[in-house]
């Protein structure tokens, strides 16, 4: 009877062990190899292995449309608040509890179905042998549409989701009709018709093309890092860095995001992934390897993105959730005014 029982239980602890599962299914559109190595930090710590399918942001949205309730993902990562917003919008994301990302991530980097993992800003670049510092003091993304800088702004095209966020932030701060006046100005002022990547805006600048250029933060740093190439860092060590909106509204900030699935099948899992990514381990590894900016407060930029400016105003004051709100109005407004 008593070796009956000991085996009975032994079968039922052996099949508690099977029935916990082990790993987590992350959907990322992010395409940095130091993620994996992220996840293998994950891996070693807890056990749980991290399954990762990478593809672009609109292609993963519709797998997981398309797959339904039988989705095996668990995690989608992001770039960018429009792109999380979106996912949002179109009920991806289920909600869940965490006071470690409530107490980690500020309010306005998150929302009840994503998280801030990891932050950027979009600001300008000029080259000083161009234009003078002084003539940028106290510059603002409103300045854009001055009549000064006309032929001189180079920025890339409006189907870009990080223009289209930074026009819809420029919605939800001014207003709709401010907004849509500042495109005009822009447009014309632009050095040349939209064309390639946020690192072509600042080699544009580096070329003299151009006196300013808008661009995400970590393109210059990881320019400046070598890892593109002699070249490009030759041309990002001529460009200097300008934070908008010093003396107004703040500088406009940008994330890379990731939310719970709402089908996910190894939800505790995921959650634990996620609250990882906001560890200070993470955390340090992540700014590191993308030149993003951390989210917590206990860890520093990389050294080449805290020269590049560490300690300047953000606009903290609005959602980044607002980005997706404003989103197709943005796109609509920009195409009517000639942003090709
Ligand atoms: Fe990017």
């Amino acid at each position: 009877m008593i070796i009956r029982i000991i085996y009975i239980f032994c079968f039922l602890i052996l099949n508690a062990n099977f029935l916990v599962s082990k790993e987590v299914n992350v959907f990322s559109s992010r395409h940095y190899e130091s993620d994996y190595k992220l996840y293998d930090f994950f891996t070693k710590k807890t056990g749980i292995k991290v399954n990762v399918i990478t593809g672009k942001s609109k292609l993963l949205e519709k797998r997981v449309i398309e797959e339904g309730s039988s989705c095996k993902g668990d995690l989608l990562i992001l770039a960018d608040a429009g792109r999380m917003g979106s996912a949002e919008s179109k009920g991806l994301f289920q909600k869940f509890n965490s006071d470690i990302l409530k107490k980690k991530i500020p309010e306005n980097l998150r929302t009840d179905y994503w998280y801030s993992i990891a932050k950027r800003a979009r600001i300008f670049f000029y080259n000083s042998a161009n234009i003078k510092n002084k003539d940028l003091k106290n510059i603002d993304y409103l300045d854009l549409a001055d009549e000064k800088w006309n032929g001189d702004i180079l920025i890339r095209a409006s189907n870009n989701i990080y223009n289209q966020s930074l026009v819809a932030y420029m919605i939800e701060v001014y207003g709709e009709k401010k907004a849509t006046e500042w495109i005009k100005g822009l447009v014309k002022n632009m050095a040349r018709s939209p064309q390639g990547n946020d690192r072509a805006q600042i080699l544009g600048v580096a070329a003299k093309e151009g006196k300013i250029a808008v661009a995400n933060t970590y393109y210059h740093s990881l320019m400046m890092s070598g890892k593109k190439g002699t070249e490009q860092k030759k041309a990002a060590e001529k460009v200097s860095p300008i934070f908008p909106g010093q003396n107004s509204k703040g500088t406009h900030i940008n994330i890379s995001g990731a939310g719970l699935l709402k089908h996910s099948p190894n939800k505790k899992n995921a959650i634990k992934l996620l609250e990882f990514l906001l560890s200070d381990k993470a955390q340090k590894h992540i700014v590191n390897n993308t030149f993003e900016y951390p989210i917590s407060q206990n860890v520093n930029p990389h050294p080449i993105v805290s020269r590049m400016g560490k300690n300047f105003k953000e606009n903290n004051t609005i959602s980044i959730s607002s980005y997706f709100k404003w989103q197709s109005k943005a796109y609509k407004i920009m195409l009517e005014n000639g942003w090709k």
